[in-house]
């Protein structure tokens, strides 16, 4: 501050002088004092300097760093390829970011956030910068919430279709039983008294709706069709039921030979289908749907489209609930993703999955 307050009372050129000075202060600084690791080469990739992160993050010394080629020195093993194949992107003029692998003296390998860049004076490479910020610890944070969250989806679906299959088979089968005793008593009593004829009724009637309801909770708790037929037969089954309940007409594509995934993938896609469906029928006006499911690559991508009149998406984003947000937790628990788009033709819903969890069927 008190080099500003002097700084009035030069003439012009010393000012522009004492400002560029300061600025190189101001900067040296900061690379000094930066957490990220900072190297600098020249534009035939030789040391120029680097910082005390960078020293720190990879343990060699500037002398270390000055007689050998860095991506030799710190590539991951068996990683040089990719390490000199950034370096050419770089000295060519690109702006590179990645996330990969790097070895530190010690040999200990780290995962490193990467970012090279090239120096460019007058439209000429004069040097390129790499900057390194270590991201183990975030990686392993990151993996280590995902398993349990893997976990607990797993446990989750297990107590899920427990208690499916509980529901289905003994209360289900004894509500079964119950209608069925409670028809021959409606014949029994067909000529007696209206009282106990109305009160037969109409418990008849209950017995009825508690078993259409016990088999439906059963039904939304683990799809059965899931197990046996896997996500295709599920999602047949799933779109022929909506269109007979809700009059609108479901145009599923799915390819022949799907093979089957884990529970948990085919769980998440079902389900998201089974959300999609009721926004469409609850919010769009649409009478169609379209849903297609493909094989990429490596993702299972879903979509369904409708061609309703769409939402706003700002009152979509106001009004987003538990089913958007349940969709996207799903996806995102598995590595996959979610994405809405609103047009005032339709919506469409796209859920982009990796398919590592492919099981040969
Ligand atoms: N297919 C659709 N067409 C039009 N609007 C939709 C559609 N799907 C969702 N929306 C909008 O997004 C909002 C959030 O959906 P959601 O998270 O499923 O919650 P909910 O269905 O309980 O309102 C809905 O309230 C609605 O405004
Ligand atoms: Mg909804």
């Amino acid at each position: 501050m008190r080099q500003h307050e002097s700084v009035g009372v030069h003439p012009e050129s010393s000012l522009v002088q004492v400002d560029s000075d300061l600025s190189a202060t101001y900067l040296s600084a900061l690379i000094e004092h930066s957490p990220i690791a900072i190297i600098v080469l020249d534009a035939d990739h030789r040391y120029t300097m680097c910082n005390p992160a960078f020293r720190r993050l990879f343990q060699y010394s500037s002398d270390e760093l000055e007689s050998s080629d860095l991506d030799t020195l710190i590539a991951a093993p068996r990683g040089v390829q990719e390490a000199t194949n950034l370096t050419r992107r770089v000295l060519a003029g690109e702006k590179v970011h990645t996330v990969t692998q790097r070895r530190r003296k010690d040999g200990m390998t780290v995962d490193v956030e990467l970012y090279g860049i090239p120096l460019m004076v007058n439209d000429r490479l004069a040097g390129v910068y790499g900057l390194y910020q270590d991201v183990t610890e975030r990686n392993q944070a990151r993996n280590a919430f995902r398993t349990v969250a893997d976990k607990l989806e797993h446990i989750q679906q297990e107590e899920r279709s427990r208690l499916a299959r509980d529901l289905h088979d003994s209360t289900s089968q004894e509500l079964a039983v119950l209608n069925w005793n409670l028809r021959k008593l409606m014949q029994l009593v067909a000529d007696g008294d209206e009282t106990i004829k109305a009160l037969v009724y109409r418990t008849t009637t209950l017995a009825y709706e508690c078993s259409e309801r016990i088999r439906s909770a059963s039904y939304l708790l683990h799809p059965p069709l899931l197990d046996h037929s896997g996500l295709a037969g599920a999602l047949v089954g799933l779109a022929e039921g909506f269109e007979q309940r809700s009059g609108i007409r479901v145009d599923l594509t799915i390819p022949r030979k799907l093979g089957r995934f884990s529970d948990e993938v085919e769980v998440a896609l079902f389900r998201v289908v089974q959300e999609g469906l009721a926004n469409v029928l609850r919010h769009s006006g649409s009478t169609v749907v379209h849903i297609s499911l493909k094989l990429q690559a490596n993702w299972l991508k879903l979509t369904l489209a409708d061609e309703g009149t769409g939402a706003e998406p700002r009152e979509a984003r106001r009004n987003t609930g538990t089913g958007i947000n349940g969709m996207r937790q799903r996806l995102e628990q598995l590595g996959g993703l979610l994405t809405m788009h609103w047009t005032s033709s339709g919506t469409t819903i796209t859920a982009d999955l990796p398919t590592e969890y492919k099981i040969d069927a």
